[in-house]
């Protein structure tokens, strides 16, 4: 982050509020989240909704106050990134069964009013929406696209903007790295909200990437966007290889893994419009991969000793 910082970007990191306490998973965690990736802070799930907000009635702040406390004692910026309001997943039963227009429309302005207000002040960013793409880049089916029809985004990004205006709002979303069918659908949806004067400030390219088919032509996914005006940061970037075992992952899988990460730092430092870099965790045996998908690990830039990996020396060679 500190090189980073040179080129007026951030390095950052997801986390967990446990995960700041010193014992879980422990070790050099701490230190090195603050020493390298402390140029912004997501929540890897305390804020999402069913976290947050699982009842009506109910919200559990602790979680996000600690991420927050922790951004707070830098004497430095730290990009806290809200994380997320309107998605398909992690979302409680009371909003999925929901079937009135009014009652959802009131829910996420409820949702808004207590929880983008808490946090006005503190997060730069939030991921309004949360994936909404199918992989043709038709929109994917949801509560939200159900109840309110296509109309949905546009109607949730005012709703939210009208609640906390000072917050830049987001539309996140994976494999809109390259240019294909679901960056294209993206990119109608963007042009489209901004035509239509929507609060839209920025595109996440989440990033989750498979060691050698990150796609080549990232830098011009991401022009198209910030063509429009839009910011888009890398939201949740990894890099999975094969692993055996214990997370054991082949020399030269680590070195194409660290071409990857070279080629998402330097994406990122040659656009104007993106403002940083978020690794989603940087420790390996914290990282959400090997539960995702069994026989492949090993994706963040430290390993299970806590020593840098060749991804963090080219993170660090393209800053
Ligand atoms: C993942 C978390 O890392 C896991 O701990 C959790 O079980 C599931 O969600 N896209 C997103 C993130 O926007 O919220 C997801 O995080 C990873 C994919």
């Amino acid at each position: 982050n500190a090189l980073a910082k040179q080129h007026g970007k951030y390095i950052g990191t997801a986390t967990n509020s446990f995960n700041l306490l010193g014992n879980n998973p422990g070790g050099a965690y701490l230190d090195i989240l603050r020493r390298e990736f402390k140029g912004a802070l997501t929540a890897e799930n305390e804020g999402k909704w069913d976290a947050i907000h699982p009842t009506p009635d109910q919200y559990n702040w602790a979680g996000m106050d600690a991420i927050v406390a922790e951004a707070r004692q830098s004497p430095e910026k730290v990009f806290v990134r809200g994380h997320t309001f309107v998605w398909h997943a992690q979302t409680p039963a009371y909003i999925n069964q929901m079937t009135d227009p009014e009652q959802l429309k009131s829910a996420l302005r409820d949702h808004a009013m207590n929880v983008a207000v808490r946090y006005k002040n503190d997060w730069t960013y939030l991921d309004a929406i949360n994936e909404p793409l199918n992989e043709d880049g038709t929109l994917r089916d949801s509560v939200w696209h159900r109840v309110l029809g296509e109309d949905y985004l546009e109607i949730a990004l005012n709703i939210i903007h009208e609640a906390a205006p000072s917050i830049k709002l987001c539309i996140n979303d994976y494999n809109i790295e390259g240019v294909n069918a679901k960056s294209k659908g993206m990119l109608a949806i963007a042009k489209k909200l901004l035509e239509r004067g929507a609060p839209l400030h920025c595109i996440g390219f989440e990033s989750h990437f498979i060691a050698g088919s990150m796609p080549q032509d990232i830098a011009a996914s991401m022009q198209q966007f910030t063509d429009l005006g839009l910011e888009v940061p890398l939201t949740e970037l990894d890099v999975r290889v094969r692993v055996t075992g214990n997370d054991q992952a082949s020399s030269a899988d680590l070195a194409v893994q660290a071409n990857d990460y070279r080629t998402a730092v330097k994406t990122c430092l040659d656009n104007r419009l993106c403002p940083g870099v978020t690794v989603w965790q940087f420790y390996d045996p914290i990282s959400w991969i090997p539960s995702l998908t069994p026989g492949w690990g090993a994706a963040t830039p430290y390993d299970a000793n806590f020593l840098p990996k060749p991804a963090y020396e080219a993170m660090r060679e393209a800053l």
